[in-house]
Order: structure tokens, then sequence, then C-alpha cells
């Protein structure tokens, strides 16, 4: 049975909103969030339980009530240790438009403590960068984008992936909850 089901009455309005890193039990829900926004490039379930152990620190699950309705993944580049790369980000349809994804990214910012931010986005991707553009004024940062992979590293079926480099960021953003 999926972890969300096709019906979320947990998702209601009065429910809470919680962060916490991610555990490797929390691994199936991401990997079905993220087959379901068929946006994503989806990995295995494997990499996501193994990225809830190994990167945890750097991750974020958000739950509203006692189910898992969205993820980021990210690491701290070994070669730039001020820099967290946000890897995925993804909201599952029921909890959309509620400022999940935004809370996540503030609270994973302030969590992780670096100055600055990087993620890859596709051009066609106008939701994902509204969010980034978001989070770069939430925190008073600049955002600059620059094309990173193209169809030499991932073929000619994949769009551009351009970076976005945010920051420097102030760490305490402003609070996006109500
Ligand atoms: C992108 C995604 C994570 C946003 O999740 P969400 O919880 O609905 O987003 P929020 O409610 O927190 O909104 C955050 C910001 O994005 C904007 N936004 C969200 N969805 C949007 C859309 N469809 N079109 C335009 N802007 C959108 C919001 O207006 C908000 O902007 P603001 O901070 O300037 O007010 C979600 O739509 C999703 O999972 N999409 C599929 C996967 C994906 O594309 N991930 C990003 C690439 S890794």
């Amino acid at each position: 049975m999926s972890a969300l089901g096709t019906t979320a009455p947990e998702t209601g309005s009065d429910a809470p909103t919680t962060t916490s890193p991610p555990t490797t039990a929390d691994g199936v829900a991401l990997w079905e969030i993220a087959a379901a926004s068929r946006v994503l490039d989806v990995n295995s379930r494997y990499a996501y339980v193994l990225w809830c152990r190994d990167f945890a620190a750097t991750s974020i699950v958000a739950r509203i009530g006692e189910r898992v309705v969205g993820f980021v993944t990210g690491y701290v580049r070994p070669e730039r240790p001020d820099t967290l790369f946000v890897w995925q980000v993804a909201v599952h349809e029921v909890a959309r438009g509620r400022r999940v994804a935004a809370t996540m990214l503030d609270d994973l910012v302030a969590r992780v403590g670096t100055p600055f931010l990087e993620t890859t986005v596709t051009d066609d991707n106008a939701a994902s960068l509204a969010m980034f553009a978001g989070l770069a004024e939430r925190t008073g940062a600049d955002m600059e984008r620059t094309e990173l992979f193209g169809p030499a590293e991932l073929g000619a079926e994949h769009d551009p992936e351009f970076l976005y480099r945010i920051g420097p960021m102030q760490l305490t953003p402003t609070p996006t909850r109500g």
C-alpha cells in the first residue's frame, strides 16, 4: 500500500505541519513522493533509504499529522563546505500550496547553517523557480543562474539543468508559518 494512499484525511487544514531530519523508515515515502511528482528523476528505493541514513543531517521531511508529505534531500558540497546543495524537493499534491516546501527549506537552511545554497532547476519548472526565488528573498540573498549540465552530461532527452546559487543567506529567514 502507498505510504500516502489516494486520500489523506490527516492533511486537513487543522493538522499541524512538522519538520524533522528523515529516518531510514521514511525512505519509502520519499521514493513514493518523488515517483508521484511525475517531474523529478526517480532514483531507486534503495537510494532514498540510504540517503535517509547517511545525509539525514542535511535533509528534511515534513509531516502533516503522522504522514510524510514532503522532503528535501541535500548535502554539503565536499569542495565547498559553505554550500548546501539541494538535490530534490517534493511535496505530495495533497499538501501543495500550503507553504510546506518553503517551511522545509527555511528549517533546513537554519539547521545546516551554511551561508550559500545551490540547486539545479530546468527552465520549464516555474514552481521550483518561484520556490527558490522566495527563499532568496526571505533570506536577503542574491540568486545567480549559470548552466551546469547540458546534453553532453545528461543526454539529449533531458532538459538542461541550470545552477542557481543563493547567498549569502541570513540564517534566520522570515518565518513562513502564519
Ligand atoms: C515545487 C513544489 C515542491 C512546491 O511545493 P509547495 O509546498 O506547494 O510550495 P509552497 O506552498 O511552499 O510555495 C513556495 C513558493 O513557490 C511558489 N509556488 C508553489 N507552487 C507554484 C506553482 N505551481 N507555480 C508558481 N509558483 C509556485 C509559491 O507561490 C511560493 O512562492 P513565495 O515563497 O514567493 O510565496 C511542489 O510543487 C512539487 O513537489 N513539485 C514537483 C517536484 C518539483 O518540481 N520539485 C522541484 C525541483 S527539485
